[in-house]
């Protein structure tokens, strides 16, 4: 149970590389929560609040790699107090695509891990982490297929490097937050019964 809502509602973050199907599991999830008859929210970063949207214009747009990582971590302290937090004093079990790990896996490289990590340091751990594991040529061919435009971060050699960023965010969060890496290759139903098998392990 999460230690910013104070009541028992859950804050989980769903995690990967571009293509990893993050955004297909967190529907599924969502549904999951429901059919167990449990209020849950769906939110995601960049958020949809002014700096997400900022972000999101910009992704493709003029910024340098550099200024991202304050983006991030603004728009991040915006989206939890506005969203995130006020649901889980409401009850409710939140669900995002995406959080500080993305930062830290998708930042590090410009900024280094450390610089990232410490300016990300007030925002609380989510009580679980679901990282879906999917190979960076795998994720490209998906991305391809979606035939839409692509950003700064969706080319072979980015997502490699970000794939090995993913594994340094998690050794460096171990014992402090925790992150379950979930195989995310097969159907997305193959997936989803993964998902849950971490969300509820009874
Ligand atoms: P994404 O969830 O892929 O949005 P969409 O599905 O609308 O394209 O997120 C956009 C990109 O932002 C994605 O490539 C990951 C990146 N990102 C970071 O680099 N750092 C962060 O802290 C977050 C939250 C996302």
């Amino acid at each position: 149970m999460t230690t910013v809502g104070g009541v028992n509602a859950r804050f989980i973050a769903i995690e990967g590389l571009d293509g990893s199907g993050g955004t297909t599991q967190l529907t599924r999830l969502k549904a999951a929560f429901e059919a167990r008859g449990a209020a849950v929210m769906v939110t995601r970063e960049p958020s949809d609040r002014p700096v997400g949207k900022l972000i999101r214009a910009q992704l493709a747009g003029e910024l340098g790699d550099a200024v991202f990582p304050y983006l991030f971590a603004a728009d991040r302290r915006d989206h939890l107090d506005a969203v995130v937090l006020p649901a889980l004093a409401r009850g409710e079990n939140v669900l995002t695509d995406r959080y500080a790990l993305s930062s830290f896996a998708y930042q590090a490289e410009a900024h280094g891990l450390d610089r990232v990590m410490r300016l990300n340091q007030d925002f609380p751990a989510p009580d679980l982490t679901i990282l879906l594991d999917l190979d960076p040529q795998t994720c490209l061919d998906r991305i391809l297929a979606r035939g839409l435009p692509r950003d700064r971060f969706e080319t072979l050699d980015r997502l490699r490097t970000i794939a090995a960023g993913y594994d340094a965010a998690v050794l460096a969060c171990e014992g402090r937050w925790r992150i379950a890496r979930v195989d995310a290759r097969g159907t997305a139903d193959a997936v989803a019964e993964r998902v849950f098998a971490v969300v509820w392990p009874d």
